[in-house]
């Protein structure tokens, strides 16, 4: 989990290792990762390791950093991808600026097209965990029950990133279909956090029903 010492990547990384993944984050500063891990006390046991060793060393690679900071982080770990990694981007292009939350304009159209168009040839990318609050995910205890969209560059793509979402308990995940649909999702995240603001909340979420 690149950026998994933050608010989402850390609930993401969390809930994995709960789940019994191997879980490494990837940090700038592994050792203060470390200590960041050592705080959780965590029932399962999660690793820390630079951005680049992270990445080298797995096989489905979280992107959980600031959107800001995404390409730097994805042009140095370009090249220590594995073969067929499967990126799963959680990343929004959110501004606050004057207070106000606001998505910031992609050439890609959504930051998920942008980081497709960065991670590689041989890198597979879906966008997922971009919905679910981070406040709810770092409530270890308290059990998932909502939704979490799923889409990407292949079925193949969607299935396995579903499958993870899967096996974090109470998460079910929706396949909305191609990789733009990103550019949904994302105005989803953006939408989830006026109603936060709007009614005093922390952790307003989405469920389809119908399904
Ligand atoms: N928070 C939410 O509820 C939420 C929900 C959906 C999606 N997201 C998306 O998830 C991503 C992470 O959000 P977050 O709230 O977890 O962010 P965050 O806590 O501010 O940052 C996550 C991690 O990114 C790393 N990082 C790398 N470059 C950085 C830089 N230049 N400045 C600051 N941190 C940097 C840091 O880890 P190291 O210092 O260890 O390198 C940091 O702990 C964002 O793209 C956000 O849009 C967040």
């Amino acid at each position: 989990v690149l950026g998994g010492s933050g608010q989402q990547g850390g609930g993401i990384a969390r809930r994995l290792a709960r789940a019994g993944r191997r879980v490494i984050i990837g940090s700038r500063d592994p050792a203060r990762a470390a200590q960041t891990i050592e705080s959780w006390r965590a029932s399962a046991p999660i690793e820390s390791a630079g951005y680049t060793d992270a990445a080298a060393a797995a096989d489905v690679v979280v992107l959980a950093v600031p959107f800001s900071s995404a390409d730097g982080v994805l042009e140095a770990c370009r090249p220590h991808f594995r073969r067929g990694a499967l990126l799963l981007d959680v990343t929004v292009p959110l501004t606050f600026e004057s207070g106000t939350a606001a998505l910031v304009p992609v050439a890609e159209g959504s930051a998920s097209e942008h980081v497709k168009a960065r991670a590689g040839a041989d890198v597979r990318v879906a966008a997922t965990f971009k919905t679910v609050p981070a406040q709810l995910l770092n409530d270890i205890d308290r059990p998932l029950d909502c939704d979490e969209f799923v889409c990407g560059d292949s079925a193949e793509s969607r299935t396995e990133a579903a499958a993870l979402i899967a096996a974090v308990a109470g998460l079910r995940a929706v396949d909305v279909g191609p990789l733009q649909r990103a550019r949904s999702i994302e105005h989803l995240t953006l939408l989830a956090i006026g109603i936060n603001r709007r009614h005093k909340v922390h952790d307003a979420r989405f469920r389809i029903v119908g399904l």
